[in-house]
């Protein structure tokens, strides 16, 4: 009865909404965002303002409009433009934002008073985020008199679909913001894992249970340590400041002379540290430190007096980079933390050799006295070779605790007085979004290319995550027109790959993972991410987007898209469901492929190669064709990967002179090891290893045998001129071999591994062969036995490969083991070669 009575009001309810639509913001004021979660937005505004080259969206947007609550503004002469509007509320309000991937985020809100009608500074006010409170009796009169910046920074991991900031001004008084901002940090930036200080030093570092992403952090302070302010978006928007004004011993310090250089970052994904890679913070303040003042008598140490929370544990990160010893274990430095011997600060590790200069860093947890500061000491160890002691860079995060005093917010059940309009608002706005669906629907009919930044919560996103891939990929396996519009949100690929999670990764390379996801659009597809720290090939990176895109062949691995935000260098490619062509020739779980599937195989590999050769504009030799680099979808269809990397050859098809031989072993062209002369020949010599690997079945470089059968290209050869071929086969198919085929294929091989890449035949020539090789098989077609191939066919001499004792003279020398454990790694998409070499 109860609940039927229940029906008829939400009935009711529902009807009256379609005759408030039109006024519903006026409504509810705080019903707050409900954008993609990436997020900067300028508030108490209608328009975009750019700062950098961020754009901070408005907020004219019809859910999010806050009628009730006033916006101020004055035009007048302020830091930022963003401070020229705020949005002011007299009661409890929120901003709420949808999530779509869990992590840890970074929260920042800007609190600049400018002068208006309202008297900015008058305001207190609350704030908390669900568990949290981040801010509490805020009051803007400290913060303008001491000069403060004017932004509050956290950074919190937020595991739920929606997040909401919630404002609480004080009581007679309001709340307001002149800015928020959003975002997904990179992953590992903060450590859950880190060492907890006590007074018993060293021995007393234990970790700080139960880790860092149970709590919110707030920022209290980021020093360039010697330096100026830092601030600009390659190091997430945030700002460096000097440290001059917090020295206890002002006279023992000075700064050391900048480095111009560039600081070697350390490339991986482990986030407990020393090293640093480039998200810990940006190079300008690893360039400059301060060290020990010589000419000061009593420099015994340096000692910052830092200013922090009384009694309060903090999260405190000390940067440091040797860029003026010659040798990483030169420099020994003591750390103290109030007076207390820490630890020796030495990164020396045999190890891990790093090039000079490697920045590093330590964190931890301390937990402030009663005295109001900080102390953090560096001097020198007695024992080190250079006397000297420096800090570059230094951060404390005050570790704010969850509260049970933070009140749950309206929408909560026992808010009786503020239900009703959150429940209006729920059903308003799923009412709109089947009224934003419903159209949506229409113009995807009538045009159905057109985006639909239509609808409000999208309007105001920094970068729209849920239209973007309806746009272009949503085809399916029919791949869509290639061009540069295939750029992907990061979100949809953070999304897509359950946010990086180790469980999806498919590949590893030197350039980073391969992981395999699903975009929205139910796509299946490998994504390649480049490591943090490899980014210095932003322009060779843009260079494969633009020579990938434009080469499309049924035998070859298409580009889906590629994302280039926040830093990263992502591309991402059409998924190939059966793996390598070296998985199914090695793996024994997997089915044996027949004769005829490794002829078919090998013909549509050769023809992708024959269309980078011959195709497109001008040319293109792949490099590294290897039995890892051909891939299978479902079909067995065989398609070339990672040819995009590769080198465009000249239109007039000269030789090129490269510094840098690369390649991998054992299908390495010699003559081009010899010359360094890339031609295509030197591809068809690869795919001539690849052919006696697909008739063997086993690896290119094998140690564990015989010195004469290590090397398949020299065996295969050897065998072949002995009239052996047969032994070697392959047992799971010599059965079924027809040999006709056999001696067309092996005439093949023997072809394309001769020594002079002239006397090597053209992909196109060899396509042909292998084709004749095939019908053979099929028995379409029989041999003319009376062209004896292999009693006519000269003795190629084989050079010999280099072999693996000179490996250390080739520089930068692309290894692989054939280690059937790395095969993952050697899959497909392991090398995104965007090196120095290119
Ligand atoms: C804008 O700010 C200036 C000085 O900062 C002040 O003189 C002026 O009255 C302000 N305008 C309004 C409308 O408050
Ligand atoms: C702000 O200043 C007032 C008075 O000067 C002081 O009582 C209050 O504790 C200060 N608040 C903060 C957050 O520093
Ligand atoms: C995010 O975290 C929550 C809580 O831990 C979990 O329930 C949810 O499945 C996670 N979502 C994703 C996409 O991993
Ligand atoms: C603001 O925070 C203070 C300190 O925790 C608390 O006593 C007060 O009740 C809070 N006020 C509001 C409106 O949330
Ligand atoms: C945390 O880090 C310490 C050293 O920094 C290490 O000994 C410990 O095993 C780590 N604990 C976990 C749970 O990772
Ligand atoms: C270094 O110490 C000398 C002697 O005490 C002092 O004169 C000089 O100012 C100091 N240098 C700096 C940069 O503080
Ligand atoms: C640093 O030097 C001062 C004297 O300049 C001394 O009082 C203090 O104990 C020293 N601190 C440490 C940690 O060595
Ligand atoms: C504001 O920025 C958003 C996102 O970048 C964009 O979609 C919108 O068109 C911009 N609005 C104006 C008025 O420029
Ligand atoms: C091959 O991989 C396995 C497992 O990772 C490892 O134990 C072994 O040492 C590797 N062998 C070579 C030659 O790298």
């Amino acid at each position: 009865m109860a609940i039927a009575m229940l029906h008829r009001i939400q009935h009711f309810l529902c009807l009256i909404l379609v005759f408030l639509l039109p006024f519903s913001s006026l409504l509810f004021p705080s019903l707050g965002y409900n954008v993609p979660d990436k997020y900067f937005i300028n508030c108490g505004s209608d328009s975009n303002v750019t700062v950098g080259d961020k754009v901070y969206v408005g907020e004219s947007n019809p859910v999010a409009r806050f009628s009730r609550s006033k916006t101020e503004s004055n035009e007048s002469q302020v830091p930022s433009p963003l401070y020229q509007t705020a949005r002011i509320f007299r009661r409890e309000s929120s901003y709420e934002f949808g999530i779509d991937t869990n992590g840890t985020y970074l929260v920042r809100l800007h609190f600049f008073s400018f002068t208006s009608r309202s008297n900015l500074y008058s305001a207190r006010f609350n704030i908390s985020v669900p568990g949290f409170w981040l801010v509490q009796k805020f009051d803007a009169r400290n913060d303008t008199e001491n000069n403060a910046d004017p932004v509050k920074e956290f950074f919190m991991e937020i595991t739920s679909p929606t997040f909401k900031i919630i404002f609480r001004p004080l009581p007679s008084s309001f709340a307001f913001v002149n800015a928020i901002e959003l975002f997904l940090l990179p992953l590992n930036l903060i450590s859950n894992n880190v060492s907890h200080f006590t007074f018993s030093g060293y021995m007393g570092l234990t970790s700080y249970r139960p880790g860092l992403y149970s709590r919110v952090l707030e920022t209290k302070l980021r020093l360039n340590v010697g330096g100026q302010i830092v601030t600009g978006p390659d190091n997430l928007l945030r700002k460096w400041f000097p440290d001059d004004s917090y020295f206890a011993n002002p006279e023992n310090a000075k700064n050391r002379s900048p480095f111009m250089g560039r600081i070697e970052y350390h490339v991986g994904d482990d986030s407990d540290g020393p090293y640093a890679n480039k998200f810990t913070a940006p190079s300008d303040v690893y360039r400059t430190a301060k060290e020990i003042n010589s000419s000061s008598s009593s420099a015994g140490n340096i000692t910052w007096a830092l200013p922090v929370d009384y009694n309060t544990d903090h999260l405190l990160r000390l940067h440091f980079c040797d860029y003026w010893s010659p040798q990483i274990d030169h420099a020994y430095i003591n750390l103290f933390i109030y007076d207390t011997y820490v630890m020796p600060v030495n990164i020396y590790d045999p190890e891990v050799s790093k090039e000079l200069p490697a920045p590093y860093y330590f964190d931890f947890v301390v937990h402030s006295d009663d005295s109001g500061f900080m102390k953090v000491s560096i001097a020198p160890d007695a024992s080190a070779r250079i006397r000297d002691a420096f800090l570059n860079g230094l951060e404390i995060m005050k570790i704010i605790e969850r509260s049970s005093s933070v009140p749950p917010y309206l929408d909560e059940p026992n808010s009786e007085h503020n239900r009703l309009p959150v429940v209006l608002g729920s059903v308003l706005i799923i009412f709109m979004m089947i009224l934003g669906f419903l159209w949506r629907l229409k113009i995807t009919k009538e045009k159905p290319t057109e985006n639909s930044d239509w609808l409000p919560m999208l309007v105001t996103a920094g970068g729209s995550s849920q239209s973007r891939l309806t746009e272009g990929t949503s085809q399916g396996s029919a791949l869509p027109n290639i061009n540069l519009g295939l750029k992907i949100p990061l979100l949809d690929l953070q999304l897509a790959t359950n946010n990086f999670h180790a469980s999806q990764i498919i590949g590893k390379g030197s350039f980073g993972n391969v992981y395999k996801g699903v975009l929205q659009n139910g796509m299946t597809v490998a994504v390649k991410r480049g490591e943090p720290g490899s980014g210095e090939g932003l322009p060779e990176f843009h260079t494969e987007i633009v020579i990938l895109s434009k080469i499309r062949h049924k035998h070859l691995v298409s580009l889906i898209g590629y994302c280039d935000e926040n830093f990263e260098m992502i591309l991402v490619y059409e998924y190939m469901e059966k793996g390598t062509l070296r998985d199914h020739l090695s793996n024994k779980n997997l089915p044996r492929l027949s004769w005829k599937n490794r002829l078919e195989i090998c013909i549509g590999a050769a023809s992708g190669l024959h269309y980078l050769h011959k195709g497109v504009d001008g040319g293109i030799i792949h490099r590294d064709v290897k039995s890892t680099n051909i891939l299978l979808d479902e079909n067995l269809v065989a398609k070339v990967a990672d040819f995009g990397l590769s080198r465009t050859g000249p239109v007039d098809h000269q030789p090129y002179v490269t510094t840098v031989v690369k390649g991998t072993f054992g299908y390495l062209d010699p003559e081009y090891f010899k010359t360094q002369q890339l031609t295509e020949k030197s591809d068809v010599y690869s795919f001539g290893v690849v052919l006696l690997e697909v008739l063997c079945a086993r690896a290119v470089i094998d140690p564990s045998l015989p010195r004469d059968q290590i090397n398949l290209a020299e065996w295969g050869i050897l065998c072949k001129n002995k009239g052996m071929l047969q032994d070697i086969v392959d047992p799971s198919i010599k059965d079924q071999i027809d040999q006709n085929s056999l001696r067309k294929f092996s005439e093949t091989v023997e072809k394309s591994l001769q020594e002079d890449g002239s006397d090597r035949p053209t992909m196109d020539a060899l396509l042909w062969d292998l084709e004749y090789a095939l019908q053979i098989q099929r028995g379409v077609q029989d041999e003319d036995s009376s062209i004896s191939v292999s009693a006519s066919l000269q003795l190629p001499s084989v050079r010999r490969l280099p072999s693996l004792s000179t490996l250390s003279e080739v520089a930068e020398f692309a290894i692989v083991t054939g280690n059937e454990s790395n095969c993952a790694a050697d899959s497909v998409f392991s090398l995104l070669k965007i090196d120095d070499a290119r």
